[in-house]
């Protein structure tokens, strides 16, 4: 029998793409997803793309706070796990309106919690954030780094994680994974879907893709004293197709092991600078991107990347892509999508 799987905020960025993943892999999927930051047409598009397997999706337009309409989709399904996407990630808008932060991210995971343990689901992975290790003192972080909020956003992981393993404390059957994710970047080899943020980007690629299609003028690049190798700050971006796959690693680890309560971080070990990145962005789409330098941006690190051993020894998962296929495959969905999921008149 075809295992099923709830994925909450699986018409966004990361969502879809692990969705996508999971049809193709036999699972059977059901979506729950507000769409405050996505589109239905998302939906649509890993419906066509999963072929003969798309009919193995249903869509639920519905918050995860609505306990009842959530209920009823428990009540309709017998899941065998969870994979929880949903939540608001601007880290400025977090600083700016922590009050809607802590309620669509807690009471959203509190909620879906509470009904998974009414209706005997207790297998979970959940996405928390490399922003969780804060202004790292050494790279790479390992999974045993000290934990620190820099903002809101960054506080509802903690909060969440720490729900977590006191809900594994309080009772042995749970299975959980937290997965640490490092930069998400590019989009699926089609084209077809890829990150669509709303209003101004606040990370690195999305801007870098605007600029290419012409609709912002240039990239600010915010920083270039840094003690790194050109000055611009260094991260760990990874391929959203691999980040996917950890999902499903994931997934195969809750069901074949007793794993009670674990973390992994989710990267490729390796770090870029923005100036790294913004060249192999030009090489692949044959387009230049105009900088600015301005000062750093508050509460940013200088350095993050991942160790990559845990995941790799545990999950038997590692990251595949480097950032040049990484700058392919997001420029791909950029030149084809280029007001992504709208209309150009519809967006600003
Ligand atoms: P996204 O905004 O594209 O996807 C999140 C989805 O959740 C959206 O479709 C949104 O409409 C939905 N959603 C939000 N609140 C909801 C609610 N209350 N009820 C129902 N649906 C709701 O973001 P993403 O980049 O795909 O990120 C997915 C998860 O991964 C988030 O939890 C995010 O914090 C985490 N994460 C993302 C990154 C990143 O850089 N993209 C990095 C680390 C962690
Ligand atoms: C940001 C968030 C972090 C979140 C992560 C993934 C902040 C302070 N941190 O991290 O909490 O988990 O996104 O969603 O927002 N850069 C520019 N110009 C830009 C945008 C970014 O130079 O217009 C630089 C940044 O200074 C950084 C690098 O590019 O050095 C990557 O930035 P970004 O994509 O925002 O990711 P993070 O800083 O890792």
């Amino acid at each position: 029998m075809a295992k099923s799987i709830l994925v909450t905020g699986g018409a966004g960025y990361i969502g879809s793409h692990a969705v996508l993943q999971l049809l193709q892999g036999g699972f059977r999927t059901v979506v729950v997803d507000n769409l405050d930051n996505s589109s239905e047409v998302a939906i649509n598009r890993v419906v066509e793309l999963a072929g003969e397997f798309g009919k193995n999706l249903t869509f639920h337009k519905i918050d995860l706070r609505n306990k009842d309409a959530l209920d009823k989709i428990f009540a309709s399904t017998n899941f065998d796990a969870v994979i929880h996407f949903a939540g608001l990630k601007a880290v400025g808008e977090s600083v700016q309106k922590p009050l809607l932060y802590y309620d669509n991210n807690i009471i959203g995971t509190i909620t879906l919690l509470e009904i998974m343990a009414a209706h005997g689901c207790k297998k979970l992975v959940f996405s928390s954030s490399a922003t969780v290790y804060g202004w790292p003192k050494e790279v790479p972080c390992t999974e045993e780094f000290p934990l620190f909020a820099m903002n809101p956003y960054g506080q509802t992981k903690l909060i969440i994680e720490d729900i977590c393993r006191d809900i594994y404390r309080s009772d042995s059957d749970w299975k959980i994974i937290l997965l640490r994710y490092f930069n998400p970047v590019g989009a699926h080899p089609s084209g077809d879907i890829g990150e669509d943020p709303r209003g101004i980007p606040n990370n690195l690629m999305p801007f870098v893709q605007q600029v290419a299609v012409g609709r912002r003028s240039a990239l600010t690049v915010y920083g270039n004293d840094y003690s790194t190798k050109d000055g611009t700050g260094v991260r760990d971006y990874i391929h959203v197709v691999d980040l996917a796959d950890g999902h499903i690693a994931a997934l195969q680890k809750l069901f074949e092991s007793n794993i009670g309560c674990e973390v992994y971080n989710l990267g490729t070990g390796k770090g870029t600078s923005v100036l790294e990145m913004v060249a192999a962005f030009e090489k692949a789409s044959g387009k230049k991107i105009p900088l600015v330098m301005a000062g750093r941006r508050p509460g940013d690190a200088e350095i993050v990347y991942a160790s990559t051993a845990k995941a790799e020894k545990e999950l038997n998962w590692r990251a595949k892509y480097g950032i040049d296929e990484m700058c392919r495959d997001q420029w791909n969905w950029a030149s084809k999508n280029p007001y992504g999921y709208a209309s150009p008149d519809s967006t600003n």
